[in-house]
């Protein structure tokens, strides 16, 4: 097997990742919660190369910056034991780098598509990814983005503090009827990445550490309205973890401030919402976007009011994923050399 393709989601936190341990590599320093966005796909094509060419990464046919990869590839190198490289063609159905998550659907694809080709080298009937292979993608996706641990799995996940890969909390079928409205205020790309604006927070933010020692106690609360589908209370948790996220970046020098007049529209138009006895939580990422968790059955009234409240959004519609697809990809072409 030479080449595999591989569909993934982004991962949308509920509780935050935001900040590292300042041991080992890229290791979360708070405990996430996240949903996989069915709906919003990130299609790959990863062809295995000789040793002697380079890694590449193309998104949207544009070549990436190499050194962002490199930690990712030498370490998959070191744990599989092998001197392939590979060479990955990425597309999202969403926009890319503008605060939805396409890090951690592009890692969870690379995590799975290399690991998969390393382990079905020379051989003619594949094997999928298992429980085990799986576990290792998460690992080895985590080094290239910790939201990406997350990200090969569907349904819902957690990230604990200082953990190396992430684990399935629940498939998509626990909870059918949950919706995410993503309200897309700007496609432009973020000027801030979350990498450097987490580590902005830790350095210089006076509120960096009640953050970290918070989180962990909104993300155990959270466990368990997750567990119950109780969305009163895991709205109120998925706010107060993006507004503390937020407030400690913003409190950082120079200050992390993602937010647009249209993002700040949204939440209010959210409480409005909320006043009128619907069942609307937002949350907010690296980014100007803004996430809202519904149900089902008031999406469409969610939808509208969002749109009448706030000129010039538009929206993506996502409820719980399944888990990431893949299969072996028999080329039309030869990849460009
Ligand atoms: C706000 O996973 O993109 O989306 O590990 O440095 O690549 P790196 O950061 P990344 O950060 C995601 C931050 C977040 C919250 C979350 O997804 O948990």
């Amino acid at each position: 097997m030479k080449a595999v393709r591989i569909r993934t989601s982004p991962s949308l936190a509920l509780v935050k990742y935001w900040g590292k341990l300042t041991r080992g590599r890229n290791l979360p320093a708070t405990p996430s919660i996240a949903v996989t966005l069915g709906g919003l796909d990130t299609a790959t094509v990863i062809h295995t190369r000789s040793h002697d060419q380079p890694d590449e990464v193309r998104l949207a046919g544009q070549v990436q910056e190499p050194a962002r990869f490199e930690p990712f590839f030498t370490e998959l190198r070191r744990r599989l034991h092998t001197d392939l490289h590979f060479l990955a063609y990425s597309d999202n159905s969403f926009p890319s780098s503008a605060g939805l998550a396409s890090s951690s659907s592009g890692f969870a694809a690379l995590g799975l598509g290399c690991t998969c080709l390393v382990s079905n080298h020379g051989c003619d009937t594949p094997v999928m990814p298992d429980q085990v292979l799986t576990a290792l993608a998460s690992e080895l996706a985590r080094i290239g983005s910790a939201s990406a641990a997350r990200a090969v799995y569907g349904g819902f996940t957690h990230l604990p503090a200082g953990a190396k890969r992430a684990e399935r909390l629940y498939g998509p079928e626990h909870w059918p009827a949950l919706r995410i409205l993503v309200a897309v205020t700007s496609t432009a790309p973020k000027a801030d990445s979350s990498r450097s604006a987490m580590e902005r927070t830790r350095l210089s933010s006076p509120y960096y550490g009640p953050w970290i020692h918070d989180a962990k106690v909104v993300c155990a609360e959270a466990l368990i309205a997750l567990d119950r589908q109780d969305l009163q209370r895991l709205g109120e948790l998925a706010r107060l973890s993006y507004l503390r996220m937020h407030a400690s970046a913003m409190a950082a020098e120079p200050p992390v401030l993602y937010w647009l007049p249209a993002s700040l529209g949204v939440i209010q138009a959210c409480a409005t919402l909320r006043t009128k006895g619907v069942r609307a939580w937002e949350t907010m990422d690296a980014g100007p976007q803004v996430k809202v968790l519904c149900l089902d059955q008031e999406l469409g009234r969610v939808r509208q009011e969002l749109a009448d409240a706030v000129p010039g959004l538009s929206f993506i519609e996502a409820k719980p994923g399944i888990d990431p697809d893949l299969g072996e990809w028999h080329p039309q072409r030869e990849p460009d050399a």
